[in-house]
């Protein structure tokens, strides 16, 4: 049976916010972590990190944090960057749509903004890459304004604590969710407030096994009440995409692979992938593979390696992979391209799936 939850569409909770902030904030100053963005309230500082962690976590994004700020000490050094140093720094991160927007925004904030990042949502929001959680994050963050996050830490957490039955990503979620989101925000220490129920998502109230048992929130949250909590957030249902099929050459010469790199305006734009060719339907992948070996001006044994798989958000892609060994020290048709010792390949700003696909070259 459904449990007698109707949420609607005005936010009130079956709790005092007052006393939810107060439970959080207390334990934050007990247990929050001491992370490096933490340390300032210089806007440039915070909107970099804000952007590196989404959809990534803290560990991976502390190293890469701390390099950019080496590089890039101000918006300004990172605004007059080329487009390229700053999606190579990136490598690894994933999700390169963000260096693209990062570097943007950057451009933005020195031109319009007189390099002075702006503390208003909507003037946040105008800028690349900055949605409405993060717009709320910089804006507590680094000024103190009173401004609600929804990230997917946080998401969960108000589904949990509304025990919110219905999708989480629908159009009435995403309005209900917002107004929860905002009635629990207080009106004192935002900044530390926005970090804890961070925090809170991403050490205690997790996707799989929340730890209720630490949660300063338990008393509070109606899914625990209901003995549901693990079900929350309902999980969306995959949307059935179309397939993508494409062949990819893998060209060594003396134990370096032939890349090159992708338009900078586009899907992907910037990364290095390797010659890549699509392959129509019924068309044989080796036989386009051929004829892109051709059109590179080279000819070589092609070998399968096989075939890797990677979902984009509108397409699936099926990648057919071929490695071609050039007996003769011929030259590769390509101006944008380049040699790249095999042992360096793991650390090239490569698309997501050609860097899946090195895991066929084995080793
Ligand atoms: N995820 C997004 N922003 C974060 C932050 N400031 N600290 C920890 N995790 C985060």
């Amino acid at each position: 049976m459904k449990p007698d939850v109707n949420p609607s569409s005005h936010a009130s909770a079956p709790f005092d916010p007052q006393q939810l902030s107060r439970a959080l904030l207390d334990w934050y100053g007990q247990a929050g972590r001491d992370l490096p963005w933490r340390q300032t309230r210089d806007p440039y500082r915070i909107w970099l990190s804000e952007i590196m962690l989404q959809q990534t976590t803290v560990a991976a994004v502390i190293g890469y944090y701390q390099r950019f700020l080496e590089n890039f000490p101000t918006v300004e050094h990172l605004a007059a960057a080329p487009q390229e140093a700053v999606i190579d720094l990136w490598a690894g991160l994933g999700y390169y749509a963000r260096a693209r927007n990062l570097h943007a925004a950057a451009q933005r904030v020195v031109e319009d903004f007189a390099g002075s990042f702006p503390a208003e949502i909507d003037e946040l929001m105008s800028l690349p890459g900055v949605g409405r959680s993060t717009a709320g994050a910089i804006s507590s963050l680094a000024f103190e304004r009173r401004a609600p996050i929804l990230d997917g830490n946080v998401r969960r957490i108000l589904c949990r604590l509304f025990a919110w039955q219905d999708a989480p990503r629908s159009s009435r979620a995403e309005k209900q969710l917002w107004l929860w989101a905002d009635l629990l925000t207080p009106g004192q220490q935002v900044h530390d407030y926005t970090q804890a129920i961070m925090d809170l998502g991403a050490t205690v109230c997790t996707p799989r096994s929340p730890d209720c048992e630490s949660c300063p929130l338990s008393s509070f949250c109606q899914a625990r009440r209901q003995g549901i909590e693990q079900e929350l957030p309902l999980k969306p249902k995959r949307k059935k995409v179309p397939v993508r099929t494409e062949a990819a050459l893998l060209i060594c010469r003396d134990g370096s692979y032939f890349v090159r790199r992708r338009q900078a305006s586009g899907l992907l734009g910037g990364l290095w992938e390797f010659p890549t060719i699509s392959v129509p339907e019924g068309k044989p992948p080796e036989q386009q593979a051929a004829q892109l070996l051709r059109d590179q001006g080279v000819s070589g044994r092609l070998k399968s390696l096989g075939k890797i798989e990677h979902l984009y958000s509108h397409f699936r892609l099926e990648l057919h992979l071929f490695h071609a060994n050039l007996a003769e020290p011929q030259l590769v048709n390509e101006e944008s391209g380049d040699w790249c010792p095999a042992d360096e390949l793991e650390n090239l700003a490569l698309h997501g799936a050609h860097k899946k696909g090195l895991t066929l070259l084995g080793g």
